[in-house]
């Protein structure tokens, strides 16, 4: 018998909801995104994230429905996230999957949302096998994370300031490229020179996983309120370009390095700043050198969506790993298990 999963997704300002059957077939994948509401911010506003999830959430469930062609009745279980993220935007899609398990007379299964994006490479790729390396490159997290097994993660390193994808965001801020930065600095970088601007990178000790971000970013910053201060032009493309070259460098020779020293052949890039051409490119080049492969998902799997969430939940429910309605949202919620 096939397991249907429904899974939602409102961690932060998507409010995402996908039907997964046996983990891998994605049935829908539906998201609406709030991205023109909070552009205008420049960020996204937890409290206006929440409303918008409020209202977007009923239809966005419906549709994931229609689309995979089944009603409620035909779901086994209910996946949804519960932590990390912003807390009121947790609390509606839980709140949701909590009432609709219990009506339904089904289980509920929170995911952990990095265990969300880790899981968008299981959708897509069936020779991905463990172990494996997964680097995590998100808005809120830049995490390199040892799998030796389904369900076990190490945490090898993290960021101790910035993550990788608020770098982008907070550059592509001041370059006035908007909201999100990392799609927008990809754009502009395409035509520049990766070559002209070389910003710094923070290696950290010899062997740390650890990464930095926030000298980076001051040190863009810094050219730019230069430039600006004396009244020299700046190349924004230049700028972008040099900006994506130094955080996809950090994140490839770390990635290769710790699939290396944990003896694993496979490398798997997961969250939204795994969408980058050029980090993908950068990877690609390092694993090949060394003989590793390097997976990452779609586009559209690698940004926030419920479909990582609902396979993510497919082999937790093959467990029997269920939540209780006493499930909460935890906004600082870990992965790791080691
Ligand atoms: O995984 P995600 O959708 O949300 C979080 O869990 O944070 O990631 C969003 C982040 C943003 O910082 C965004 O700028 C970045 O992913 N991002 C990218 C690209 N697409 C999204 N960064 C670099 N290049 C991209 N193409
Ligand atoms: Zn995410």
């Amino acid at each position: 018998m096939a397991v249907n999963i429904l899974a939602i997704e409102t961690s932060c300002d998507d409010s995402s909801a996908a039907v997964i059957t046996d983990g891998r077939e994605i049935k829908s994948n539906i998201i609406s995104s709030q991205i023109n509401i909070h552009k205008k911010f420049g960020g996204v506003v937890p409290e206006i994230a929440s409303r918008k999830h409020l209202e977007a959430l009923p239809y966005v469930v419906q549709e994931a429905l229609a689309e995979a062609g089944m009603s409620f009745r035909e779901i086994d279980g209910i996946g949804v996230t519960y932590g990390p993220g912003l807390v009121g935007a947790l609390l509606v899609g839980l709140s949701y999957a909590k009432a609709a398990a219990l009506a339904l007379e089904k289980p509920v299964i929170g995911v952990h949302h990095l265990e969300g994006h880790i899981n968008a490479g299981f959708l897509e790729y069936p020779e991905l096998t463990f172990p494996l390396v997964a680097l995590v490159v998100s808005g809120g997290h830049t995490s390199l994370v040892y799998l030796p097994r389904r369900g076990e993660y190490v945490l090898l390193g993290q960021t101790r300031d910035d993550a990788a994808g608020e770098a982008f965001d907070k550059v592509a801020r001041h370059l006035g490229l908007g909201y999100p930065g990392g799609p927008a600095i990809q754009e502009a970088a395409m035509q520049g020179d990766k070559e002209r601007l070389v910003f710094p990178r923070a290696w950290l000790e010899e062997g740390s996983f650890d990464f930095s971000f926030s000298g980076l970013k001051s040190s863009v910053l810094n050219y730019l309120n230069k430039c600006k201060m004396k009244n020299e032009p700046y190349n924004v493309p230049d700028i972008a370009a040099g900006l994506q070259e130094a955080i996809g460098e950090v994140l490839s020779v770390k990635a290769v390095a710790a699939a290396k020293m944990k003896g694993v052949d496979k490398v798997l890039l997961a969250g939204g700043v795994a969408a980058n051409r050029r980090l993908r490119e950068m990877l690609q080049a390092r694993g090949a050198r060394e003989n590793i492969q390097v997976f990452w998902p779609s586009p559209v799997l690698c940004t926030d969506n419920a479909a990582m969430i609902g396979c993510a939940a497919y082999y937790k429910y093959l467990k029997g790993e269920f939540s209780d309605l006493t499930l909460n949202a935890v906004p600082n919620l870990s992965l790791f298990t080691i």
